[in-house]
């Protein structure tokens, strides 16, 4: 009985203390403290088995094509860069802040396999700043990253620099006005009040898969009109079924991000002009 008595008291006292440490504010949450000893190792433990098991189901697709691992170049660039560095290209200031840092991956250590890796990418890591790029992209465009993550150990700066500029010379200059309902755009100056209606009208309408310098499920916009023609920029607002199914550059494109389309916008021509705006005046920095 006594016996019992102080099993029962040690615990009510191991459960007081730990509420004390956690309320009294002594645990620190900086991400410049070290952790607490033993705690990458379980961290790294734990992520280690969770992943070999839940990836035994995945099987990869043919990842050898070169045109894979461009695609996926680009769009490592876009999203992972920050964190995870390339060959020739450092971590961001994001990526030497967290805790854990993020593992520069052309190092290639620990060896995760295509299906492993594959996961990482779609399922995310807990409690660290390793994002599930799963809820935004489909599998197919994971694959495409995962293509590159397995080749970079093997890739010097400048090969790595080449197949991103690859990717980037593929989506360069295009001088055609696209399909759709916009023969001619005339230009003037930039209007200000064009613009910032534009603005409104971006933010509501298009941030959501595109952002200005970042690729998200749509390309990067903001220095479309350096690359496009504004007629081509106005059709795919007012006709983005249209340029899929006729516009053979667009057709591609919709194979590089996972067969994603864009949807129709529900703007009518005055609306698209005021995006056009907008996109002009961003350009101009
Ligand atoms: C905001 C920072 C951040 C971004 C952006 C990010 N990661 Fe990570 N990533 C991390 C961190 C931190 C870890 C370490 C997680 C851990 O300790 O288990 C990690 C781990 C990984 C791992 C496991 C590697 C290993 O050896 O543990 C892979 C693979 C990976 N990331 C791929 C990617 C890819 C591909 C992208 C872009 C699509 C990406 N990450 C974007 C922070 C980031
Ligand atoms: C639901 C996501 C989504 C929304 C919303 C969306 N887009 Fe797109 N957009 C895409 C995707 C995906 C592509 C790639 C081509 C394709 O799949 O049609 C694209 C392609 C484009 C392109 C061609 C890019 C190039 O490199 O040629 C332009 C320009 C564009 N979008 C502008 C806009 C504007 C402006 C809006 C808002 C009025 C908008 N998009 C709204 C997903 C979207």
């Amino acid at each position: 009985m006594k016996f019992v008595v102080a099993i029962c008291s040690l615990l009510v006292l191991v459960v007081a203390g730990f509420f004390v440490t956690l309320y009294s504010g002594l645990i620190g949450v900086a991400a410049t403290t070290p952790d607490p000893p033993g705690m990458d190792w379980v961290l790294f433990t734990g992520s280690k088995y969770s992943i070999q098991r839940h990836s035994k189901t995945i099987r990869p697709p043919d990842l050898s094509s070169p045109d894979i691992a461009s695609a996926g170049a680009r769009l490592y660039q876009g999203l992972c860069v920050a964190c995870h560095g390339a060959p020739g290209v450092p971590r961001s200031s994001v990526g030497v802040g967290l805790n854990p840092v993020p593992p520069l991956l052309a190092e290639g250590k620990p060896v995760w396999t295509a299906a492993q890796t594959f996961l990482f990418i779609k399922s995310g890591v807990k409690m660290t700043g390793m994002p599930a790029f799963g809820p935004s992209y489909p599998d197919s465009v994971l694959w495409k990253i995962t293509a590159l993550v397995k080749k970079m150990p093997s890739l010097s700066a400048d090969q790595y620099r080449d197949l991103a500029q690859a990717a980037v010379a593929e989506v360069s200059m295009r001088d055609d006005k696209g399909v759709g309902p916009v023969m001619k755009v005339v230009l003037g100056p930039v209007n200000g009040g064009m613009a910032s209606r534009g603005g409104v009208l971006f933010k509501s309408k298009c941030s959501v898969c595109h952002g200005l310098s970042q690729p998200l499920s749509g390309p990067a916009v903001g220095g479309i009109l350096g690359q496009r023609t504004p007629e081509y920029v106005m059709n795919m607002m007012l006709n983005p079924g249209g340029m899929e199914e006729k516009d053979s550059f667009v057709k591609k494109m919709v194979a590089d991000y996972g067969d994603l389309v864009m949807p129709q916008t529900g703007l009518d021509s005055t609306q698209a002009r005021y995006i056009l705006e907008y996109l002009r005046n961003a350009a101009k920095g």
